[in-house]
């Protein structure tokens, strides 16, 4: 099944939690590369966050390197490139980021026409944005939304691997989102991390729209975790957010010095059973953001 952009709206999935390590990198290759792979629709990860660890994932050392020095990683849509004269761009025209594939590179595709998984890699320079205050923010912010705003009119499916924390490019990614994906993992302060964003994403003044909030347990243990799931579920405002299936923990998610690619790619035997569990979630996970009825 192929769906287009052209005859629904895009879905923008900030993949988010303040709370750091819960798994929000490795959802974002591998749960939405199985959204993209069952239901064919055109894919763009965007790596928000200044570790760039989603390109470490899914990059070689040397391709990182090569797109880097072609200037496709997130820092270029952020900052303008200098103009050799005052006079020579317009304002404007910094601030419109239109030519989206500038900026991307193409992981996989469908064949010839079809769909595509794209990046946009990320960039450890994003961190001195994070120090940066007031006006020399608004150039970056309009370049990210022209950005954004572009990719949804070729991508169905746009997703922003976000950074644990409250920072300028947080709020970017929120204030761009249409839903928001939140891996939680099982223990006591788990509550606490998803309440405090929740609070945070309903008092942001620039925040009009409200994009959806969507949970999903990660790195469950079958023992010991119980009673944190059993509380979250139970939740008022998130239990009924909180998708069925949750990601257990597999050694396939955990890095390894000798490999680089999607979990399910790596070639061991056992790796179906993890494929499986992914095609349930990402199937519930599609529903859970409108892209399939
Ligand atoms: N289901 C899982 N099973 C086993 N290991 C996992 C699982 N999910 C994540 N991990 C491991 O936990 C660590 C943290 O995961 P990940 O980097 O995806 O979290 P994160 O939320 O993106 O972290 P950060 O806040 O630093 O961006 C990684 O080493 C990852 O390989
Ligand atoms: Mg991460």
């Amino acid at each position: 099944m192929s769906t287009s952009p052209s005859n629904r709206s895009s879905v923008v999935a900030a993949v988010i939690n303040m709370k750091g390590g819960v798994g929000k990198t490795v959802l974002s290759a591998n749960l939405f590369r199985e959204i993209y792979s069952n239901f064919g629709i055109k894919t763009l990860l965007i790596d928000f966050d200044a570790q760039f660890n989603l390109s470490q994932l899914l990059l070689t050392r040397a391709d990182y390197e090569r797109f880097r020095a072609e200037k496709r990683t997130i820092q270029y849509i952020m900052e303008p490139e200098q103009p050799d004269s005052v006079f020579a761009v317009a304002e404007d025209d910094l601030e419109c980021v239109s030519n989206v594939d500038d900026y991307t590179i193409e992981l996989e595709s469908q064949g010839a026409g079809g769909p595509s998984l794209c990046m946009v890699p990320g960039d450890f320079r994003l961190a001195l944005m994070n120090l940066r205050e007031g006006s020399g923010l608004k150039l970056p912010a309009r370049r990210f939304r022209s950005f954004i705003q572009n990719a949804a009119q070729t991508y169905g499916l746009v997703v922003l691997d976000c950074n644990p924390s409250s920072s300028f490019v947080t709020r970017c990614a929120l204030e761009a989102a249409t839903h928001l994906v939140i891996p939680v993992r099982a223990d006591k302060f788990a509550t606490l991390g998803v309440e405090l964003l929740y609070k945070f994403v309903e008092q942001m003044p620039t925040l009009t729209r409200k994009p959806k909030i969507c949970l999903i347990h990660n790195d469950v243990r079958d023992v010991g975790d119980q009673q944190a799931i059993v509380d979250l579920r139970a939740h008022s405002i998130f239990g009924p957010r909180t998708l069925v299936t949750e990601i257990k923990h597999s050694t396939f998610f955990m890095p390894s010095s000798d490999y680089t690619g999607f979990a399910t790619d790596r070639g061991v035997a056992h790796r179906y059973a993890i494929a499986g569990l992914l095609r349930v979630a990402a199937d519930e996970l599609a529903k859970a953001l409108e892209i399939i009825p």
